[in-house]
């Protein structure tokens, strides 16, 4: 077994940072296949915590290939700042960064845009509560087939007429808004810059990728987001405007499906979400509260603070289907034992089952789980390095999850480090 996706199995932040960078230590390559700077994944390194935002999360270790896909949208002064600062930190300085050619950019009007609408919105329906990082914008040009892409920002003369193209859908909405329109002659002027960052990183990422498998180099592909803010299975039009779900994989990064063997999705002991959209098993209350400050439940990327509620298995469910999961990562299980009490949702009233109804109109239905709120818990499962060392009512937790999924719990995350990691099955056969 040689290809490997990790996925987001609920609304992001789920530790894909943390995840794959443990499962990195054994690929030759991670690569990236969706979403842009929206994304925040955090690695704890003992005493250093790193967040990547287009990096992949496998750049801790010198020589393996991190590598940006077609399925990506890129904001070159957040991808240049953020590997400056991961270079002064002692990595990627080798030849590690591969960018696809075919990736999109998110240029500064995009930005201008994302925030506007959502200004523009607030208070009112329609407001998604993005990250106002120009995602959306981005991948509406691309949809619109006047996206700006990484090949044309080494050919001025095509990034230009791209750009002119693109003003003359957009100036008329920057300027209804009292903003400057499109500067073409300083975005080609950047672009400058950034073609010769580039050169020598750009690649045919599909080409790499296929080669890396033939010559049985593991791969990592790593997903951005989660399940649930799919395009086009996630809780429209709360969503963000990739495809999130490791189907993507393939498109994302211009391989075919034969060359992927396994396929594991993340998701917390209990959920989170950031951002506007339904949310069942959301604890508005105390035990929200307790939970987001347990689990420092505060946006990687923004800080906004993440809403917090209950696991919920129907929707977990649903995104094991929609992923074709072979195993299952539970994160944040030393959190959980921070609260007096825990519940979960195994089932939504009348049997309502996600995908058929929306999840704005499903009603959670809870049960307690034995054995919580013992204050030692916490403390006893931050330590454990084996499911054997857990204590037994979170190994019931756990194997209530497995058997109510359906999906062999692969890996089980007890704090933030990548040592606080136990991992139950080979990831790589
Ligand atoms: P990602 O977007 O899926 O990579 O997740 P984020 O990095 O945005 O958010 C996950 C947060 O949880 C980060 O602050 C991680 O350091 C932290 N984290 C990951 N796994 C664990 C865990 O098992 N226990 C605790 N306490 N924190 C964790
Ligand atoms: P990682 O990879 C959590 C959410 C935003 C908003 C919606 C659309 O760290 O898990 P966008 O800016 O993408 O147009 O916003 O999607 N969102 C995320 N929530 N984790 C993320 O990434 C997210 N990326 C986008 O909060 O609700
Ligand atoms: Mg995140």
């Amino acid at each position: 077994m040689t290809t490997l996706i990790v996925v987001g199995a609920q609304w992001g932040d789920e530790g894909k940072g943390k995840v794959v960078d443990v499962l990195a230590s054994q690929a030759q390559v991670v690569a990236r296949y969706a979403g842009g700077n929206n994304a925040g994944h955090t690695l704890v390194l003992g005493a250093r915590k790193i967040v990547t935002h287009l990096v992949p999360s496998g750049c801790a270790y010198p020589g393996t290939a991190c590598v940006l896909g077609a399925g990506m949208v890129i904001d070159m002064d957040v991808f240049q700042s953020e590997v400056a600062e991961l270079q002064r930190a002692g990595m990627l300085l080798g030849d590690e960064l591969r960018v696809s050619l075919d990736a999109h950019v998110i240029l500064p009007f995009h930005r201008q845009l994302d925030g506007l609408r959502e200004d523009q919105a607030s208070g009112g329906a329609g407001r998604i509560g993005t990250t106002r990082r120009g995602i959306g914008p981005a991948y509406e040009a691309k949809a619109a087939r006047r996206g700006v892409r990484v090949r044309d920002l080494l050919d001025p003369s095509r990034l230009r007429v791209r750009l002119e193209q693109n003003k003359q859908h957009v100036d008329f909405e920057l300027q209804r808004h009292g903003v400057a329109a499109i500067d073409v002659d300083a975005i080609v002027r950047a672009a400058e810059g950034w073609a010769a960052w580039l050169r020598g990183k750009v690649c045919d990422v599909g080409a790499l990728v296929e080669a890396a498998v033939r010559a049985g180099q593991r791969v990592l592909c790593e997903g951005a987001q989660g399940a649930l803010l799919d395009l086009d299975h996630g809780t429209y039009p709360y969503v963000t405007s990739s495809t999130t779900l490791a189907g993507g994989a393939c498109a994302g990064l211009g391989i075919g499906p034969t060359r992927v063997d396994a396929v594991w999705g993340i998701t917390k002991a209990y959920t989170t979400r950031v951002g506007a959209g339904p949310f069942p098993t959301c604890e508005r209350g105390p035990l929200g509260e307790l939970l987001r400050s347990a689990g420092d439940e505060y946006g990687a990327t923004t800080g906004r603070p993440r809403d917090c509620g209950w696991l919920d298995l129907p929707a977990l469910r649903h995104a094991a289907r929609l992923n074709g999961l072979t195993g299952l990562c539970v994160t944040k299980l030393d959190v959980l034992a921070a609260l007096p009490s825990v519940q979960v949702c195994r089932r939504y009233a009348d049997g309502a089952e996600p995908g058929e109804v929306l999840l704005e109109d499903v009603v959670a239905e809870y049960e307690p789980v034995p054995g919580w709120g013992d204050p030692q818990l916490r403390e006893r499962i931050a330590v454990a390095r084996r499911l054997e060392d857990l204590p037994s009512p979170a190994r019931a937790y756990l194997d209530a999850i497995e058997a109510t999924v359906g999906v062999p719990i692969t890996l089980v995350s007890v704090g933030p480090d990548r040592a606080q990691t136990i991992l139950t099955r080979a990831a790589f056969g």
